[in-house]
């Protein structure tokens, strides 16, 4: 596979729009996020956001949809922000969800003038698909 371009601009500008789609009306916090693909496509999601709390959709998981969707592939790097446009930390659930289809190189907006982090400063010595391989003893 080609050496992909990663254009963060476009990211952040995508996830801002898609920001703008979120159903939020419990938090007020509108969540966009954006998300190059080892095909060099670019996937999107927003929040979701339910009566009972608990069921809330984070704008990674709704991205992961999107990406399923679209045909699927590796994340390469993803952009997440805030209606506010500034870039937000997934939470830890979404940590894992993006280390399923990204794993411990995929890289995560730290925002303008900032280096991107990898996933796996985020989340450490992660539990994966190949831990399934060699851990099953049944
Ligand atoms: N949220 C996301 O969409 N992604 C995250 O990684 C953190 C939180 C959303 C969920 C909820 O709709 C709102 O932000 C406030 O928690």
């Amino acid at each position: 596979m080609d050496t992909l371009e990663i254009n963060w601009v476009e990211l952040r500008e995508r996830a801002r729009q898609s920001a703008t789609k979120s159903y939020a009306p419990y938090s007020r916090v509108t969540v966009g996020a954006a998300a190059l693909t080892s095909h060099g496509t670019v996937v999107e999601g927003c929040n979701i956001e339910n009566a009972s709390y608990g069921l809330t959709l984070c704008a990674e998981c709704s991205l992961l949809g999107d990406l399923t969707r679209c045909g699927g592939g590796e994340l390469v790097a993803v952009a997440i922000v805030a209606g506010d446009g500034a870039p937000l930390a997934p939470c830890g659930r979404c940590r894992q969800l993006l280390f399923e289809h990204g794993g411990a190189k995929l890289l995560i907006d730290s925002g303008e003038g900032a280096e991107p982090k990898r996933l796996d400063q985020l989340l450490p010595d992660a539990f994966g698909p190949d831990d399934l391989d060699t851990r099953s003893n049944a």
